[in-house]
């Protein structure tokens, strides 16, 4: 099953899951919409033919959705009858760490084995450096944040964009690096508007016409993007302020061969631990290696950013 926000790769890993059982002989069946199909034993058998054509392609052919009623003992009781009136004996659930406590509460209610592929655009997931979909939203940050820049360089304006990471800012530093913004505003660390006032003053006193501030929808100043535009034109006349709100278009699109490739490989090894009698675990990518991590610890663990890309952006803004 695919669960919670989609992210691309999640076909392409529900390919490699499917294709895995088909070489080990086991029988695959798709859950169609998250926890809440599995409640309502909304199943498709699906062979490997049936994955044809979707490696390539962003969503979920197994759509997604966020179940209220499988929060309640009520729901999981139906799920878990769904599963067994099925026969399915145990569950990859891709999705982030809102689908992996419910696959863990399951799991301790009803002893189901379950094993977890880390999929959403905010890799906030700990027990793996990338979560699948990531670096495609990473990419199609940046394209579009390339494009304002033309715009914002022609008319000498100033662009406050808003990325996606309600709780996490890796989409907004990388691509925010990657675009080559003046500051980076995120969840993580709050540095305060005094300094990022400050910071584009300075630019501009060196001579820089226009300029990009990325900013995290979770970030911590307090202030929605539209008020932190209006306190910078307030501040600083003379400039012309744009707001520009990326939205889910972050989520959508066609995945990097690097999301392909991570799906592929974390399909197999899903597969290959429940072959193996394994439960509760997460497959992540740790130095270039698939390994697997507690679910518990993958959902209560912390993934850090990289504290060295703040230093590397303050550089870069010089
Ligand atoms: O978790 C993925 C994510 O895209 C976040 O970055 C974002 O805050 C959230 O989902 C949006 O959720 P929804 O699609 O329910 O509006």
């Amino acid at each position: 099953m695919t669960s919670g926000g989609d992210a691309p790769g999640m076909n392409a890993a529900i390919r490699s899951v499917v294709r895995t059982c088909a070489y080990y002989d086991r029988e695959c069946v798709g859950i169609y919409r998250g926890y809440q199909g599995l409640i309502e034993a909304d199943f498709i058998t699906l062979g490997p033919r049936n994955v044809k054509n979707i490696i390539n392609k962003g969503g979920t052919i197994l759509k997604s959705a966020r179940s209220k009623e499988f929060r309640t003992k009520e729901g999981r009781e139906k799920a878990y009858n769904s599963l067994k009136k099925e026969g399915i004996d145990g569950l990859v659930v891709i999705g982030g760490d809102g689908s992996f406590t419910g696959g863990v509460v399951f799991n301790q209610e009803y002893n189901f084995p379950v094993i977890g592929i880390p999929g959403t655009i905010d890799n906030d997931i700990y027990g793996t450096t990338h979560t699948l979909g990531y670096d495609t939203a990473l990419n199609t940050t940046i394209e579009a944040i390339d494009k304002i820049r033309d715009t914002a360089s022609s008319h000498n304006r100033l662009f406050f964009v808003e990325v996606m990471g309600r709780d996490a800012g890796f989409i907004a530093l990388n691509a925010g690096i990657g675009a080559g913004a003046e500051e980076i505003l995120i969840p993580e660390e709050d540095l305060g508007l005094e300094r990022m006032l400050e910071s584009l003053k300075r630019s501009r006193r060196k001579g820089k016409l226009s300029s990009i501030v990325v900013v995290a929808e979770g970030e911590k100043t307090g202030k929605s993007i539209f008020e932190l535009a209006d306190y910078v034109e307030t501040n600083m006349p003379d400039y012309e302020v744009r707001v520009s709100v990326l939205g889910h278009m972050q989520r959508g699109g066609s995945p990097s061969c690097f999301d392909r490739v991570l799906a592929c490989r974390m399909g197999v090894k899903a597969v290959e631990l429940l072959l193996e009698g394994k439960t509760n675990l997460m497959v992540g990518l740790i130095n270039n290696e698939i390994e697997a991590t507690d679910l518990e610890k993958a959902i209560k663990g912390h993934h850090e950013i990289n504290r060295e890309l703040l230093r590397v952006s303050d550089i870069m803004s010089i």
